[in-house]
């Protein structure tokens, strides 16, 4: 039995940390709700007080201010001279209708923050709540387009990068697997005149990755594949294979497996490459990736947080070499790939 001590301040340490993180729910609500109010839209471009942004939003005047001293408070927002004005990083990404914004991102956090109540489910029954929390891509169409959507201003942010970091001017055709949006494959064939690239995903995200295509400007040059990439048979000639965001997804099993298919489909030669949230070998920090890997504990069967070590261990065992890890330029230099080679003399794959 733990023995009962009053506190004193010789032997209290600091409580804030974990006072903090009691909390920090309230922060993200804070978020959810002022970006779906529209609350930095109205904002961008004008500075406005209480009663302006209280009758534009709907709100009590008593709300108004709690919220926006709250957004404040998160550097959100700022205030000057009794009016509050939208920080840079809110008016880059929460403005609706600029480039950048990331509302759907944050929509599909919110609705996650329900899924999180029932971490301590997941952990019970060791595993997805999948049956529980009916949501999966696979299942509906407006699921699938809500969720690229989100996926898609993500990865908006990231493709730019990704395109400076791997260098596929003598590349003749990407294959993106689990592909999403396609917002990569489109991003490297705008900047590769050469290139082509087929998108690979689920039928129900499939009809949405072609609307996203339609519109890319580069639609001539990449075509849309409907499959489940655990079965589907990878065309032939392709000389590049992106894996963005999929391997934490699936279990060691299954992440050999497509990654054994790709190596059998590439050419002599062809590069894969692999990017996703890689926490350290460790696996005790970055908190972001560490967290992800609990999320995929909820929503997938056997996914996971894989270090770049283990993703290595992969690739090597399916036959890659010239195996590298490339970080991407600042300020996304924390964001790692992972690329290999198939060889070009065949060697025998290992069972
Ligand atoms: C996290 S998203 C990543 C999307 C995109 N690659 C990116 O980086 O933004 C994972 C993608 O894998 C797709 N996916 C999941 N399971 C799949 C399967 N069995 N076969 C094909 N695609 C699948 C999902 O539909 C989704 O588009």
């Amino acid at each position: 039995m733990v023995e009962e001590q009053l506190l004193t301040l010789a032997n209290m340490i600091d409580p804030e940390p974990i006072e903090s993180l009691a909390m920090a729910y309230f922060s993200s609500q804070v978020l959810f709700v002022a970006t779906e109010l529209g609350l930095f839209t109205q904002l961008h471009g004008q500075s406005k007080t209480v009663v302006e942004v209280a009758t534009a939003l709907g709100l009590s005047e008593r709300s108004a201010e709690l919220l926006l001293n709250a957004c404040v408070s998160l550097q959100l927002l700022e205030k000057q001279g009794g009016c509050y004005a939208n920080t840079p990083v809110s008016d880059v990404y929460l403005v609706k209708g600029k480039t950048g914004y990331q509302g759907p991102y944050i929509s599909l956090m919110q609705h996650y923050y329900k899924l999180w109540g029932s971490l301590k489910l997941a952990l019970l029954q060791n595993g997805s709540l999948r049956s529980e929390f009916d949501d999966y891509v696979a299942q509906d169409i407006d699921w699938a387009r809500k969720f690229i959507e989100a996926m898609h201003c993500g990865a908006e942010l990231v493709a730019p990068f990704l395109v400076e970091t791997l260098d596929l001017s003598s590349h003749k055709l990407l294959l993106d697997i689990g592909g999403g949006s396609g917002i990569n494959a489109i991003s490297f064939v705008k900047k590769f005149n050469q290139l082509k690239a087929i998108v690979l995903d689920l039928s129900s995200v499939s009809e949405v990755t072609k609307e996203y295509v339609a519109r890319s400007g580069v639609a001539d040059r990449i075509s849309v594949m409907s499959g489940d990439y655990r079965y589907v048979e990878l065309p032939p000639g392709v000389d590049a294979v992106l894996l963005s965001q999929v391997l934490h997804a699936e279990g060691p099993s299954v992440c050999r497996n497509i990654l054994a298919r790709a190596f059998a489909g590439l050419v002599p030669g062809g590069l894969v490459i692999v990017r996703d949230i890689f926490p350290n070998d460790d696996k005790l920090g970055p908190p972001a990736a560490v967290l992800h890997g609990l999320h995929w504990l909820m929503v997938t069967p056997e996914g996971n947080c894989y270090s770049k070590a283990e993703v290595i261990g992969f690739l090597q065992d399916v036959g890659f070499q010239d195996i590298q890890v490339l970080a991407l330029p600042e300020p996304a230099h924390y964001l790692k790939v992972i690329i290999a080679r198939k060889p070009l003399i065949s060697t025998t794959q290992p069972d």
